[in-house]
């Protein structure tokens, strides 16, 4: 789709060697000067032992990181995919529709795959995690102590577990005793600054590393702010400087030059992009570009629209039929920058089979066919993301 070079496989670090690290563009120190030895490329960060190619991964997002997804932001460069939120406890019970949903791509480039669990029984994420890494082939369990549906909260589960620290910390333990890959974390900074001023991850992330866990994500906003406000990345910035644990960071990153200055200000081993993904996973080969100091690829209308139906194929071959329904959004994510937008997303959410919405696609895309050489613009302002977060695979 870009014209970006494939991304290296996960474990062999970044590109090829002889290349300049982008700092030295930057005027910061060059690369050390070894007679004789190539200048190194830039290299992703080590996490638990595992080597991402490339510090940008895609962030888990109920309902939208499903296989197609991250498949298509993997092929773009993404180092790392997260599976949909998943209950520990169905997982537990080897639960059918669940092990259905965290399935691993056989057909996905070769990168880290972590399966986010969620629930609040020490016993049952011991179980799943057992279960996600031994049979499921998850490299990476993440622990899933963000979300703040209130479905999901009302049942003490995701952020709602940042008021227990404590249980938080058998959690983590009981997971990282049974799972045999390497745990992480997913926060919030805490649940509400009227409960505790204080956010609670920059003692509970200290703590959590001394149980074994190898790595934080921090969205860093309070769990009752939902997406509300503005991710506050000097909370990243702090947990990074005090966590003796790899930290990610997660949170409003809508461009390459954006994700690039939160890597480099903010002290974190890799940013997560998640919104600004939606109908542009070319979004990482952007970033990889950018990072790596060569010229960041061109998409064309033609390839935006390409790449959208290939997504519907994908969703199709998953799901058969069933998939036009999801395709009224992600279709609908592809065609936002487009003139007419709005009458077109409404024919594509009445229209009944994949087809007919395809042909609604090359229609949208024949009216604006835009300048063939540019990228669509970066949205200014992100999509609403909070209605359905979590909602979907939500089963406490
Ligand atoms: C629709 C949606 C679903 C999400 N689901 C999850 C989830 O299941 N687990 C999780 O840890 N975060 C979830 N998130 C949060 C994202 O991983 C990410 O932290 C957040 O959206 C901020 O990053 P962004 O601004 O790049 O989207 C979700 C976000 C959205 C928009």
């Amino acid at each position: 789709m870009s014209s970006a070079r494939p991304p290296s496989p996960a474990g062999r670090g970044g590109p090829d060697a002889g290349e300049p690290a982008p700092e030295s563009r930057a005027g910061s120190p060059a690369p050390e000067d070894r007679a004789g030895a190539p200048a190194p490329g830039p290299e992703g960060p080590l996490i638990g032992g595992i080597r991402l190619a490339a510090p940008f991964t895609l962030a888990p997002m109920a309902g939208v990181t499903d296989r197609p997804f991250r498949r298509l932001c993997l092929e773009e460069g993404a180092a790392m995919a997260t599976s949909e939120l998943a209950s520990a406890a169905a997982l537990s019970r080897r639960g059918k529709v669940t092990r259905e949903l965290v399935r691993r791509d056989p057909e996905a480039p070769p990168a880290p795959y972590a399966i986010q669990l969620f629930g609040k029984v020490p016993a049952e994420f011991a179980e799943a995690a057992r279960y996600c890494a031994g049979e499921l082939g998850a490299d990476f369990i993440d622990l899933n102590f963000c979300c703040p549906s209130r479905k999901v909260v009302r049942s003490g589960h995701g952020a709602a577990l940042l008021r227990d620290p404590g249980l938080c910390l058998r959690i983590a333990e009981s997971s990282v005793k049974a799972a045999g890959v390497p745990v992480t974390v997913k926060a919030r900074p805490g649940f509400s600054p009227e409960d505790r001023p204080e956010p609670v991850i920059f003692s509970l992330g200290p703590a959590l590393a001394e149980t074994g866990v190898c790595a934080l994500t921090l969205h860093p906003r309070w769990a009752v702010q939902a997406f509300g406000g503005e991710a506050d990345w000097s909370m990243v910035r702090r947990l990074a400087e005090i966590s003796p644990v790899p930290v990610l960071g997660s949170g409003d990153v809508d461009s390459a030059a954006l994700a690039l200055r939160r890597l480099r200000e903010s002290g974190v081993a890799a940013v997560m992009l998640g919104r600004a993904a939606r109908g542009r996973p070319w979004l990482f080969a952007e970033c990889l570009a950018l990072w790596r100091g060569e010229p960041v690829p061109l998409v064309s209308r033609d390839a935006v629209r390409r790449a959208a139906a290939r997504h519907a194929r994908l969703l199709e071959s998953e799901r058969g039929p069933r998939a036009v329904y999801v395709l009224r959004s992600v279709l609908s994510w592809y065609i936002r920058d487009l003139k007419g937008a709005a009458s077109f997303r409404k024919r594509i959410c009445s229209a009944g089979r994949i087809d007919e919405q395809l042909e609604i696609l090359r229609e949208a895309f024949l009216e604006d066919p835009g300048d063939p050489e540019v990228s669509p613009e970066a949205p200014e302002r992100l999509p609403e993301g909070a209605s359905g977060h979590c909602a979907e695979n939500a089963r406490p």
